[in-house]
């Protein structure tokens, strides 16, 4: 039986256990996936069993998709730019880092009939996540997208990476057409990022957390007349590529899968 894990810390909240065993049960293959909340200093054992074929694909969440690269053989192209791995697996003897949290996040907006060209966007943090968004926006003729972090250090090593980007002062809100949440904030149920929509309107408001289902920034977005999505089909996107990869299936993204996340 091939076994496939979800690493990170924490990673008790994933729900891409579920939402993997499901389409492998689904698709009758001989797999289980599981999540396992590790240490830095486990992530060596953790390749070596990848590497002896004992886990057969991994994805990558907070904090360990930058901190993985080091031990991978080969870097897919995306991975590369953003320094950010949510998909590993064996291709020969090399073991290979690839990202779809790019792919997924492009596809949830596709999916909105919201047209990223020429508009301008505003990113909240500049975490683990923020890379993929940027890189996909970019891909999608986005004219400009704005970065926006509590800690400016953060910003600008993005701009590092991103030299087209522009970083704005945390609690500053310039014109946008669509807004994205990527911090933390809003996982705890009350949490607030105590920023002022309140003049905001006709606009787009994109939440990476799921889970709440709404957190206050889209509640606040709502509330002012705006157009709001949460990450959920991001997260489903991604997982149903990392899928694709590891057993060369499609799966089907249906009612009941939308439900795991729901
Ligand atoms: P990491 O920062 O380790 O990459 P992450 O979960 O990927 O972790 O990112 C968390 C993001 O949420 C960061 O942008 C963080 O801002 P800082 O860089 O200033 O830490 C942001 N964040 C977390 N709590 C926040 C808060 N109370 N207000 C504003 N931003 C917050």
């Amino acid at each position: 039986m091939k076994k496939y894990l979800v690493i990170g810390k924490p990673v008790d909240h994933s729900l891409s256990p579920q939402l993997h065993n499901y389409w492998i049960k689904i698709n009758k293959i001989n797999a289980i996936y599981d999540k396992k909340d590790i240490d830095d200093a486990e992530l060596k054992d953790l390749i070596i069993d990848i590497k002896d074929r004992k886990i057969n694909g991994v994805n990558v969440t907070v904090p360990y998709k930058k901190k993985i690269i080091s031990y991978l053989d080969e870097l897919s192209e995306e991975a590369k730019i953003t320094e950010s791995v949510n998909t590993i697996f064996m291709e020969e003897d090399k073991l290979i880092g690839h990202n779809t949290d790019i792919k997924g996040f492009e596809l949830s907006v596709r999916d909105t009939n919201f047209d990223i060209k020429k508009k301008t966007i505003l990113i909240l943090g500049a975490g683990g996540v923020v890379p993929s968004i940027v890189y996909a926006l970019n891909k999608m003729q986005a004219s400009q997208i704005i970065v926006s972090n509590r800690t400016k250090e953060k910003a600008l090593y993005l701009k590092n990476l991103f030299k087209k980007i522009s970083i704005v002062n945390w609690g500053e809100i310039p014109n946008f057409d669509m807004i994205i949440n990527a911090t933390s904030v809003g996982l705890k149920e009350n949490e607030d990022l105590k920023l002022d929509f309140s003049k905001v309107e006709n606009k787009f408001f994109y939440d990476v957390i799921y889970n709440p289902s709404e957190t206050n920034f889209l509640k606040s977005g709502k509330k002012f007349g705006n157009k709001t999505i949460n990450g959920k089909m991001m997260f489903i996107y991604q997982a149903h590529l990392a899928f694709k990869i590891w057993h060369n299936v499609e799966p089907k993204i249906n009612d009941e899968v939308i439900k795991i996340v729901s």
